[in-house]
Order: structure tokens, then sequence, then C-alpha cells
């Protein structure tokens, strides 16, 4: 595959690619403190549930190399405080409340010192990263053998290697296939009002040799119908106990569309975005973003001024629309209430 590295952590910084200005540009953002690492997840320069948690984890890890106490409750005081600063940045993705409260245990822990907390936490950080590099190719492997027969899938945003830290949830089977020799191509929905799939999806596939080809979001129940369409993969940022989703916005309705055609919908995600703390979708906060996301594409104003405008960045699928959830674990089916919990 060609590399692409959304996510390094070198020298006690965190490096990420940034989100905000692909494709055109492969620039790169630096983050050496903690509110460097809020404004990235904040603005979305990291996006994408797995590489939110990613990030969370590292910019705990550099809030602790700067702070200057010998003391242990200090420190955790400190450490709580960056932990909620941190969560307040994007509120439905759970791999950001994953990653701070696995860092935070460790913290909680019984240590002699500071300084061998502080190793503690960067060991923690760095498994966080390698363990969702290894959930991604498992995620990709197991979602293959549901694709037997399937020639040509449908996803929106992008669950990809921009996402995550390697191969993707959704597309890891779409660089599986392309490794493997099969034929597997791609329809990427556009994805208003970010254009995750329009232009990070389509971006990352097609350098990738991945055949794609984008489509607006208001396409979607014409390409099925045409027959166009044999399974739909998307990803997303959190799984109530009930298998209710909360995926990028227009996920709904590609769900419920694609249970007219009798179309197979998955949800490929690592099981650190299964929130068994909740019981179902309502209880999942859907992030409002700014209103020029909206009215505005990439700096051209496209609706007149003064219009209102209502800005979900998310929906909830309903479980009774998913055909299966697939993780690095194994492949849950309904009732998800039950089989999740055995994952
Ligand atoms: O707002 P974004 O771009 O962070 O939304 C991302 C998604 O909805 C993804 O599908 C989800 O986080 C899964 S990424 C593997």
């Amino acid at each position: 595959m060609d590399k692409i590295t959304p996510i390094e952590f070198n020298d006690n910084k965190l490096i990420l690619i940034d989100q905000r200005k692909l494709f055109e540009n492969e620039e790169y953002f630096v983050c050496d403190s903690i509110e460097s690492v809020y404004f990235a997840i904040k603005d979305m320069v990291v996006r994408g549930a797995p590489a939110i948690g990613v990030a969370a984890g590292y910019g705990m890890y550099i809030k602790a190399l700067s702070l200057d106490t010998e003391d242990i409750y200090a420190f955790r005081s400190k450490m709580q405080e960056a932990a909620d600063y941190l969560e307040s940045s994007r509120p439905t993705a759970v791999n950001l409340t994953y990653a701070t409260r696995r860092m935070m245990a460790v913290i909680n822990n019984e240590w002699n010192n500071v300084a061998e907390l502080i190793s503690a936490l960067n060991k923690e950080a760095v498994a966080i990263h390698n363990e969702d590099v290894q959930a991604n190719k498992v995620i990709g492997e197991n979602m293959l053998s549901l694709l037997k027969n399937a020639k040509s899938v449908l996803t929106v945003c992008n669950a990809g290697i921009l996402a995550t830290t390697a191969y993707g949830t959704a597309t890891a089977a779409m660089y599986l296939a392309k490794e493997q020799g099969k034929q597997l191509s791609v329809f990427a929905c556009e994805t208003r009002p970010r254009l995750q799939g329009a232009r990070l999806t389509s971006y990352e596939l097609n350098k990738n040799g991945v055949d794609v080809t984008v489509i607006t979001d208001g396409m979607v129940a014409h390409v099925m119908s045409k027959k166009m369409v044999d399974a739909v993969i998307t990803g997303c940022d959190r799984v109530a106990s009930n298998g209710d989703t909360a995926n990028k916005i227009g996920t709904k309705n590609i769900s419920i569309i694609a249970k007219r055609f009798k179309i197979p919908m998955y949800i490929a995600c690592p099981t650190s975005t299964i929130d068994l703390g909740i019981k179902d979708g309502s209880e999942i906060i859907i992030e409002e973003r700014d209103a020029s996301e909206v009215t505005h594409i990439r700096g051209v104003q496209v609706i007149p001024s003064g219009v209102k405008v209502f800005n979900p960045s998310f929906d909830v699928t309903d479980h009774d629309d998913i055909t299966a959830i697939v993780t690095e674990k194994g492949i849950a089916f309904p009732p998800y209430d039950v089989t999740l919990k055995v994952l």
C-alpha cells in the first residue's frame, strides 16, 4: 500500500496529517501541548473515531510531560482536568473517552514516583495506537468473509487509513481485497458538509489503486435501485448496547434505503467503539457543528446570508437496519444486546 501516515509520535510531539488540507496539500500539523491536541481534534485536523482516540492518548501523555510536580495527588488532579478538557473537544466518538479513561486508569494505579508513572503513560498511549493498527487488518479479514460474492460496495464519510492508523475500518476489506487480487469497486458518498467521502476516501482509495467512484449523497437510492451496490460498509463513532450506531450524518438514510433494496448494511469498528454503558442510540450525544460548514463549501458561500442552517454532524442508524457489526474480535449479528456482550 502507498504509505499514508496519519499519526506519528516522535520526539514527544504528535504529528498529524492535516486532514483539513487534503486532498490538495499533504501538510503535517505538529502538536506539542494539550491545547494543540484539543484544537486538532476540535477543528478536525485529525478526525475519525479511532484516530481521535489515539491522538487523545498521546495528548494525555504530552500533558503529563509538561507537569512540574513530584506530588502524585496533584499530578492526578491535573491529569483529570486534562482528560475532561480533551473529552469536551468532540462528544460523539466514544474512542476519545475510551483513550482518556485508559490513561486515567494508569494514573490511578499505585506508583512509587511521578517518573515511573510518566513512563507507564507513554507505554499506554503507544499501546492504544498499536492496538488500533492490529485491529484494522482483522476487521478487514472478518468483513471480507461476509463479502464472498460482492463486486461493489458503498461507503460514506471516511473510515479509512486517515481515520485510523492503518488499513481503516470500513476500507480495510477494500484494501485487503485489492491485495488478494479480488475485484471490489467502491462507491464513496460525497458526505456533505465536510466532504470526507469526496476529499478523503476518494484520495486514499485512489492513491492505493482501489477502484472508487464518488457520488453525491442524494444518488444513493438511484445506484441501489440500479443494482449497482452489493453491500454497504460504514465505520461508526459509537455503538450502543442494543446495536444502534452513530456515524456520519447521512448514514441513517443509507441504511433505510439499503433495507428497501435488500442490500446488507455492515458496520466496521474496533471494539473500542462499542459503548456497553449506554442502552440505545437515544443516549448518544450528536455533535452539532458550526453553520459555516453548510453555508460555505471550501470558502465559497453557497447559501444566502441570513438563512437558517442546521448542522448535526452524526445520526443514529437503528439496530434493526444493521445486518452485522464487524470488529477485530469477531462479527456480531442480531440480537445485538446479546452478541455485542460476548465479543
Ligand atoms: O466527523 P468525522 O469526520 O470525525 O466523522 C467520522 C465518521 O463518522 C467515521 O465514519 C467514524 O468515525 C469511523 S472512522 C473509522
